[in-house]
């Protein structure tokens, strides 16, 4: 090939290398080292301007140390001067010249050769990004610099084009990046519910629910099986809305006697009825302007269901031996952890009311369905009960899998139960498996044994452990039989015996 053939296959080359990769390091080290094969060169370098300091990005010729050596002030050095000026400088023999500063010390053990080294500006439009320089041992029957001046400046044009490329779509990223993290801090932020906690894809979208409902008078359905925060979340839509400062009136419609319930919902006149020596104010009239938690709306008498709809409808109501109609501002929000679809389907419970009642529905998840909820409600619990108990109390690896792993049938109350017992009752600083309730400790035979429909299917540890426990529990614990049994070898059954904390009393 002839020198201009060459010279043009480089330039075409490397051009091709610069449009291929998104990963600009690579693309930018390959194309030195192609840049040294095809132009014979001793080095080949590129450095860019970064925070106002010019820093080697990629270099064939230089080891990784050299490379790292390589930073230079703007104006410092030949590369510096080059990086200030924007013009190239071409150094015929660098022995001969003092100020080459020769940081990297790459060239220091050639020194009776004469290099010659030349660089140019990486430049785009008028904007300086760096510089490329070469070295090449200097002959001059072979090589002409000024034609290699003119090559490096075509290939450098290359160069600068891609890193502004790479540059600018490195800041539309990062600038989505700011975007995306700004709108995540956003969000968490608008759909956080103090002292509730839980970060499940379920529990979220029952804190955006909760924001959407609680500025409004809507009333709100909250369901859920016992113990999963219904009362929580009915007093945070009370107070994160503009009745905070009214009263939050509960009433459990399950603990109250059909014949009381009345009087307690609306209350009564003086003398009404015998025992009735005093007027009374039901909780609707207390309520006024404020919100009434009915708690176990499904249990509430089919006798005291018309009227209950009244009110829902009207916001009037009598109170019990007077004529005179009472009107209220209230909020009403009712919990139910039975299914109350099916309660009208069977006819107990209105429809009617049942539609008054769910005009905004929020069903509040189990915890076995949001296991990944179950982490931090354990520090949660643990933080606040070593707070009100003055204690330190943490959970050991094994105890924590184990409260991690159990199916919670009392939702979050049992978890909150279960943590302030431990934290008080714990005698040292840390749980142990052994300290955990009988039936955390020994959940997962219960999951085989009892293989309910709705649960979802087991994980295979569990699967082994159970059968282990089963077998010892056959072999009267006599680990060679019960590993004969399953098919293991004792050593085996040791091993796993001490990896899943099976203990004699699990049973
Ligand atoms: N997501 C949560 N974060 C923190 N604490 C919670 C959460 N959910 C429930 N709790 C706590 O668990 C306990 C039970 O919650 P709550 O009384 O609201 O449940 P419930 O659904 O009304 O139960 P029940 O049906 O038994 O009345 C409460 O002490 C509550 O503070
Ligand atoms: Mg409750």
């Amino acid at each position: 090939m002839g020198k201009k053939d060459i010279e043009l296959t480089s330039v075409y080359e490397i051009s091709k290398l610069l449009g291929a990769s998104l990963d600009i390091n690579r693309t930018l080290k390959t194309t030195m080292k192609f840049l040294s094969v095809f132009l014979d060169l001793q080095r080949a370098t590129i450095a860019l301007i970064e925070d106002e300091e010019l820093v080697i990005k990629a270099a064939h010729g230089l080891t990784k140390d050299e490379i790292k050596l390589g930073r230079y002030q703007i104006g410092e050095g030949v590369m510096g001067q080059v990086a200030k000026s924007g013009y190239p400088i071409v150094i015929p023999n660098v022995n001969d010249e003092p100020f080459f500063l020769n940081r990297t010390g790459a060239r220091s053990n050639i020194k009776d050769q004469d290099i010659a080294f030349l660089c140019v500006p990486i430049k785009f439009k008028k904007e300086i990004l760096g510089v490329l320089s070469v070295d090449r041992l200097f002959d001059t029957n072979v090589v002409s610099l000024d034609d290699d001046l003119r090559l490096l400046k075509i290939i450098s044009a290359l160069i600068a084009q891609s890193v502004k490329l790479h540059r600018q779509a490195q800041e539309e990223k990062l600038d989505l990046i700011a975007q995306r993290d700004a709108l995540r801090i956003e969000l968490m932020g608008k759909y956080r519910i103090d002292n509730v906690v839980g970060r499940s894809p379920q529990m979220q979208a029952v804190y955006e629910a909760v924001h959407r409902v609680s500025p409004s008078k809507a009333t709100v359905l909250v369901m859920g099986e016992s113990g999963t925060g219904k009362e929580l979340i009915a007093r945070a839509i009370h107070y994160m809305g503009p009745r905070a400062n009214e009263q939050f009136i509960k009433l459990n419609c399950a603990s109250i006697p059909e014949g009381l319930l009345e009087t307690e919902l609306f209350g009564h006149e003086k003398g009404a009825f015998t025992g009735a020596a005093n007027l009374r104010k039901g909780r609707f009239e207390l309520a006024h302007r404020g919100t009434i938690f009915l708690d176990e709306i499904a249990d509430i008498a089919q006798s005291l269901q018309p009227k209950l709809l009244r009110v829902l409808q009207e916001r009037e109501f009598e109170r019990i031996g007077s004529e005179k109609t009472i009107k209220v501002d209230v909020r009403v929000i009712a919990a139910t952890s039975k299914k109350l679809e099916a309660l009208v389907q069977d006819g107990k419970f209105r429809d009617d009311l049942y539609y008054r009642l769910n005009v905004v529905p929020i069903t509040l998840p189990p915890l076995r369905r949001r296991q990944e909820d179950i982490g931090d409600l354990i520090e949660f619990f643990i933080n606040k009960f070593n707070l009100e108990n003055s204690r330190r109390v943490s959970l050991s690896t094994e105890s924590l899998k184990l409260m991690l792993e159990y199916h919670w049938p009392g939702n979050v109350r049992e978890l909150e139960n279960a943590i302030e017992r431990l934290v008080i009752m714990t005698p040292e600083d840390v749980v142990l498996p052994d300290h955990l309730p009988l039936n955390i400790r020994t959940s997962l035979v219960q999951a085989v044994s009892s293989a309910s429909g709705s649960r979802q299917p087991m994980p295979l540890v569990q699967i082994e452990r159970s059968h282990i426990v089963e077998a010892l529990g056959k072999t009267g614990w006599v680990y060679a039989k019960a590993a004969k049994m399953l098919g293991i070898t004792p050593r085996q059954i040791c091993y796993k015996v001490k990896k899943y904390g099976i203990r004699q009393d699990t049973q």
